[in-house]
């Protein structure tokens, strides 16, 4: 038999190499390279080495195949039914990854929980002793007479543990914590991460056991985080705001179950994670008279609508460079945006510091919010607010054109469910028929009238 390759394989970047170096070669860091085995194969030897024992793969016709749904398990946690696609699929690797401290573990016992009152579940605990996750399960006050807990690192033993007790449900808290016994890698390894969410993947594949993977994202960014991962997991969840807010969203950012995009919002109380089921409003503050540098939208995340405010702020500014930092949205297109408004409206912000800021620790991922981001920041520049009631969306494209988004008349339909009297919308979201009740639509076409719309 051949003896295995050896690779080496950064623990910063991935990449792979066949010799061994000082330096990554891909990334330029030092010292990262760490001995892997190159195609490994449990059985020890090729099926094409064993000469195709009469099991050559058979295809199958596409109509053929029985497109029969596949079954779901409600977890009982409606907003994480949501995010996975209307619940847990039977043989399914989910990856949940977030900051430490954000709530993943509890949002897991939770689930677990509630899951074991149908499934047997298996939690197995690389982080924490057994004592700490039964005191979590006493304070969340959970029922959990179908769980067992398993304080376990080594991933060939928690593959044959569960194979053994054959539970619906696996969850594996958290994945940089499992190390496989045929690396010479430290876990947490990127190495280490692949092979061992490549077992635990091939379990679920093989016994039909749903699998939870908690994968923390480390403080430099995702790298040797659960972005390796997700390629490999059939769903990937993200928390994405920061620990400090009360709110936590979770975000499907891969699903091969369901829409991605789909968000899930908790609130964090003392007994764990409750659900928020109607979000709409909860990520405006509430200001006592209008403020200049605030707008209003309504975006579409996953499959309802959602209020947001969008904040700016527009001072001169002393540098050669001046900022353009955006939180909760993407630098770039606000730099685009601001380029956009001095084009076509006539605005200049170049020796002025423009700071944007989603409430609430959003991210917003579409585009229907570069309407807002511009009207907030000339609000803060021009030191006028925006009228009370006043809502609005809309792309913005380089030629100051405002394009339409999607889903336009149900934003529409959920802002005057909130009370909002005035909208200035995209003229391709005009609704041509219907008339929302209550509201004022205002439909333009192009930036400078979006602009005289507002009535600064
Ligand atoms: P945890 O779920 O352990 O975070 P992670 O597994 O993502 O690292 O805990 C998240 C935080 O939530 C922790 O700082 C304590 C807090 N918390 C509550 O506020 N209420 C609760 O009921 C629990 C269990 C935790
Ligand atoms: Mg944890």
């Amino acid at each position: 038999m051949a003896k295995p390759k050896k690779r080496y394989t950064c623990q910063s970047c991935a990449a792979d190499f066949s010799q061994w170096a000082g330096q990554c070669g891909a990334c330029g860091a030092w010292d990262t390279l760490l001995e892997s085995v190159a195609g490994m194969n449990p059985a020890g030897m090729t099926r094409r080495a064993a000469g195709w024992a009469g099991e050559v793969p058979q295809s199958q016709r596409l109509q053929d195949v029985t497109s029969k749904e596949t079954p779901r398990t409600a977890t009982g946690i409606g907003e994480l039914d949501r995010v996975l696609g209307g619940g847990l699929v039977q043989g399914s690797v989910t990856l949940i990854g977030g900051d430490p401290g954000i709530g993943k573990s509890t949002l897991l016992m939770q689930a677990a929980a509630t899951l074991s009152e149908s499934l047997d579940v298996l939690y197995v605990t690389g982080e924490e002793s057994l004592q700490q996750v039964g005191l979590r399960a006493r304070r969340l006050g959970v029922p959990a007479a179908g769980l067992s807990l398993l304080a376990e690192t080594c991933v060939e033993a928690i593959s044959e543990s569960a194979r053994r007790e054959k539970p619906g449900v696996l969850v594996v808290d958290s994945i940089q914590t499992v190390h496989s016994e045929s690396l010479p890698s430290a876990p947490g390894a990127v190495a280490q991460l692949r092979e061992s969410a490549a077992q635990l993947v091939r379990l679920a594949k093989q016994s039909g056991i749903a699998v939870f993977l908690v994968g923390h994202v480390t403080k430099e960014g995702v790298i040797a985080g659960p972005r390796v991962l997700e390629h490999m997991v059939d769903t990937v969840l993200y928390f994405e705001n920061d620990a400090g807010s009360r709110y936590r969203v979770i975000r499907a950012v891969k699903n091969r179950f369901g829409a991605v995009n789909e968000l899930g919002v908790f609130v964090m109380t003392d007994a764990g994670l409750k659900e928020v089921k109607n979000p709409s409003a909860i990520f405006l503050s509430k200001h006592d008279t209008p403020v200049s540098g605030s707008a209003v939208t309504v975006t579409r995340e996953g499959s309802r609508p959602m209020l947001l405010e969008v904040q700016a702020l527009v001072d001169g500014s002393h540098l050669a460079n001046p900022r353009r930092i955006a939180v909760g949205m993407e630098q770039n297109r606000l730099s685009m945006l601001l380029a956009v408004l001095h084009r076509h409206g006539g605005i200049a912000m170049y020796d002025q510091d423009v700071f944007v800021n989603v409430v609430g620790g959003l991210r917003v991922a579409e585009t229907g919010a570069d309407l807002p981001v511009l009207l907030a920041a000339l609000s803060s520049f021009r030191d006028k607010p925006l009228a009370e009631g006043l809502v609005m969306f809309g792309e913005i494209g380089l030629a100051g054109e405002v394009r339409p988004v999607y889903n336009g008349e149900e934003r529409l339909r959920e802002a005057a469910k909130h009370g909002f009297k005035r909208a200035i919308v995209p003229k391709g979201n005009a609704p041509r028929s219907l008339k929302i009740a209550g509201m004022e639509i205002i439909p333009v076409q192009r930036l400078d009238q979006a602009v005289d719309a507002a009535e600064f």
